[in-house]
């Protein structure tokens, strides 16, 4: 632990020294960086090694292929347990080469956005590293998402080329991504080329002149692909996340300073070992995927495990099924999905051999000290470290977290910050917080893979993280700091809430249901769930003369629009909403009394008619 300090202080101190050590030792460059961080949270002109010239597929790829070309590079889970394929780095290599000549031989090009609508196949993988061996900019939305979602997110990002396949397969599933990537792309003038992998065989359409079969063009395509070389701050993605304001934005990342802060939290987080099988759950689609299992573990020339399946398919032991099959070392999801196995005991755990793991991670959302403890104690065996990670879409890797056989933990905290990591809580006025304290969490000086800019507009960018305390960055999350200086994220204090991990706008949501001709008016906020963590409820205003259909047409309508994951778990009908007398919503009332809290609501004089509190707080008593 003393160790832990003195590098922390180190890292903070000689700030810049340090990242440029750790630039030019674990990066593999074409030109090596002379700098470390110009510019600042003051003009939001930061830049990491900016005068560094590298390709990120080299970093995933080539450096690995001499000394370990034979390794396991990713093993694909497929959907049906016990289905494993072993991709060695050779192979992903070749593939990687194949995938960026084709996508170049489609006017690819430098710079160039692509838009990847895939399920968790291992074409994934390759049309990631292949766009940044081309140089362009990938932009991957998640395979649950609906086509008006998927529709707004290739607009915004102006991609001229789409990849998706049949079908995707999904706990037994079928998810018809093609059709929806039709309906999609029907809306979408800037694309030209629609390339489908083939997963399921189903009989999908193909239109003449936009889309074309994968494979074909692959095994044609040849096995060489010299990379581009890409400076430091060439943007290597785009992923688009939600806010608490408006359409969700897309986030844009950096070449050479988030490759870095990937590998190295990676291994410092997971203390990584040579012979690891490190088995990361989440979805590409998510940015969980993209830093750890993709970036991260590649740069580190890893096996990393791709899982195309859910933690309950065909049973609750699926996760530990994999781990037995795999002789996993390291495992990392979301609390939600340990929350989802719990609840159906120790059995289907103990149901496999779990001996070879070492190092439990979560992520995506608080872990209440019970589900911790059941991770330790049941799946770690009580011998494992777990690692509550703490980070964000916008942080590139994670910012807080403990070091396996470093820190001590307590369960339900996400512990220490990492290296060159400077946290902050400040009060709503902004007024920095010492010691224990309870506040906003902030981070006070940039770190490499912190993201660069919102894709196109960067005043958004400033507005989002920095228009609220000026000079430090906001990551909307609540926290406190206890007297050992530990964090305890709290969870969202903006409007955004995390659903099952997934980050949502709950004015998305708002803005769906209020197109609704029934709702006249409709406030969505979240409520305890006790798998989603967080789920839900809507409240709604009905127009006149709508009967009971209203709510399926609702949850219809958001499903619609944005995908499952948005759907409301709980619609409630109230005479009206709780404004304040200027017309304000006070969604404090609503939040509270969502969650059964019908009696500590606060000052209520303000609100224009204060008798919509009483019958809102029946109605709510009435559901239960
Ligand atoms: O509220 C925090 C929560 O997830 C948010 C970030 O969501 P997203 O950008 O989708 O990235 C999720 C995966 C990195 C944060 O603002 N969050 C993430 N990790 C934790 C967490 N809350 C508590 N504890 C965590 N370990």
């Amino acid at each position: 632990m003393q160790d832990y300090k003195n590098t922390y202080e180190e890292s903070l101190s000689n700030n810049d020294a340090f990242w440029l050590e750790k630039a030019q030792q674990r990066l593999t460059w074409m030109r090596p960086p002379s700098v470390a961080l110009q510019g600042g949270f003051k003009d939001l002109d930061f830049t990491w090694f900016a005068d560094g010239q590298l390709n990120a597929s080299v970093q995933c790829l080539d450096r690995h292929l001499a000394a370990q070309g034979e390794k396991t590079a990713i093993i694909w889970a497929k959907d049906e347990p016990g289905e494993y394929e072993h991709i060695s780095y050779n192979d992903l290599h070749a593939r990687v080469c194949r995938m960026a000549n084709l996508l170049q031989s489609q006017g690819v090009e430098r710079g160039d956005r692509v838009c990847l609508y895939l399920p968790m196949v291992p074409e994934l993988a390759v049309a990631m590293l292949a766009c940044a061996r081309i140089g362009a900019i990938h932009s991957i939305v998640f395979a649950g998402f609906s086509a008006a979602a998927l529709r707004d997110r290739i607009v915004d990002a102006q991609c001229a080329l789409v990849i998706t396949a049949d079908e995707g397969l999904r706990g037994g599933k079928r998810v018809p991504l093609k059709e929806i990537t039709d309906a999609a792309v029907e809306q979408c003038p800037c694309v030209e080329t629609v390339l489908v992998v083939k997963r399921s065989g189903a009989k999908v359409a193909m239109k003449p002149g936009r889309d074309r079969w994968i494979a074909p063009l692959l095994s044609a395509a040849p096995a060489r692909f010299e990379p581009v070389c890409m400076n430091a701050e060439d943007p290597l993605f785009i992923l688009y996340t939600s806010g608490s304001t408006g359409q969700p934005k897309g986030v844009q990342h950096s070449t050479a300073g988030y490759m870095l802060y990937a590998g190295f939290t990676h291994e410092m987080v997971f203390d990584l070992r040579p012979d690891d099988v490190y088995f990361c759950a989440a979805d590409i689609g998510w940015v969980t995927g993209h830093t750890y299992i993709i970036y991260g573990p590649l740069a580190n020339g890893a096996t990393t495990v791709m899982f195309e399946s859910t933690p309950l398919y065909p049973n609750a032991s699926r996760y530990w099924q994999v781990v037995e099959d795999l002789k996993v070392s390291s495992f990392y999801t979301a609390p939600t999905a340990i929350r989802a196995i719990a609840c159906e005991g120790d059995a289907p755990v103990l149901a496999h051999d779990r001996s070879s793991l070492r190092v439990l991670g979560t992520v995506g959302e608080p872990i209440s000290p019970e589900v911790w403890q059941w991770y330790h104690d049941c799946v770690g065996e009580g011998r494992c470290s777990v690692v509550d990670t703490w980070w964000q879409t916008e942080t590139g890797g994670i910012l807080i977290s403990p070091l396996p056989g470093v820190t001590p933990t307590k369960a339900g905290s996400a512990t220490l910050p990492l290296f060159g990591i400077e946290p902050l809580l400040v009060d709503d006025e902004g007024m920095e917080l010492p010691g224990e304290a309870s506040g906003n969490l902030c981070l006070a000086r940039s770190w490499p893979g912190q993201a660069r800019t919102i894709y196109g507009d960067h005043e958004r960018f400033a507005k989002t993280y920095f228009g609220r305390f000026p000079g430090r960055y906001f990551t909307g999350d609540g926290c406190r700091r206890d007297a050992d200086g530990y964090y305890w994220i709290t969870g969202r204090v903006d409007d955004v809430i995390n659903v099952s991990g997934h980050r949502l706008g709950t004015a998305e949501v708002e803005a769906i249901l209020i197109a609704h001709p029934g709702v006249a008016e409709a406030a969505v906020v979240g409520c305890p769930h006790a798998i989603k963590g967080t789920g839900i409820y809507v409240y709604i205003q009905c127009a006149d003369g709508f009967g009971d259909e209203l709510e399926k047409a609702l949850c219809a309508c958001v499903r619609k629009a944005i995908g499952g994951i948005a759907v409301p778990d709980t619609i409630q009908r109230v005479p009206g909403l709780p404004k304040t007398r200027s017309g304000k919503i006070m969604r404090r009332i609503l939040r509270q009394v969502a969650q059964g809290n019908y009696t500590d609501l606060g000052d209520v004089s303000t609100l224009a008619d204060p008798s919509v509190v009483s019958a809102i707080i029946a109605g709510h008593a009435g559901q239960k």
